[in-house]
């Protein structure tokens, strides 16, 4: 199968994003879609259950989320710690902010994981800023 080809479940469609094996216990796994530099996933397995929620975070935009700290079912971002929960998304502590990580559905099947289509919405931050050449010296 191809990456990024589509499939419908359950009235749903999924896209296949990577193999089971490239998504390690405990580890963060960066998936980018080439629309856009929004347009990209952090994947987690933790006690063998995949997890996929924006990589960008919403506190500065830097696209980190992938290499955050798991304690439990969170998420911390490595840059000032913003933590998010990986079931819902949602910063845990909501003294730092009520912005929340987008979460998207994820399985895997035949050793193929597939994560819920994506759509592009581009942020209202990036409204002012210009992207050239798809890059945002934000991000980062
Ligand atoms: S950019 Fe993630 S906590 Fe600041």
């Amino acid at each position: 199968m191809e990456k990024f080809s589509e499939i419908t479940k359950e009235n749903k469609t999924f896209v296949y994003i990577c193999n089971s094996d490239e998504v390690k216990e405990g580890k963060g796994f960066k998936i980018t879609f080439e629309q856009d530099i929004d347009m990209q996933f952090a994947v987690f397995r933790i006690k063998n259950r995949l997890y996929c929620v924006s990589n960008i975070c919403p506190h500065r935009h830097a696209t980190k989320i992938f290499e955050g700290i798991i304690k439990g079912l969170t998420v911390t971002c490595p840059l000032h710690g913003w933590t998010y929960s990986l079931t819902t998304g949602e910063n845990t502590n909501k003294q730092q902010g009520i912005k929340k990580l987008n979460k998207y559905e994820i399985f895997e099947e035949n050793n193929l994981v597939f994560m819920e289509k994506p759509i592009l919405k581009i942020p209202k931050w990036r409204e002012d800023v210009p992207i050239e050449t798809g890059k945002n010296p934000i991000f980062d």
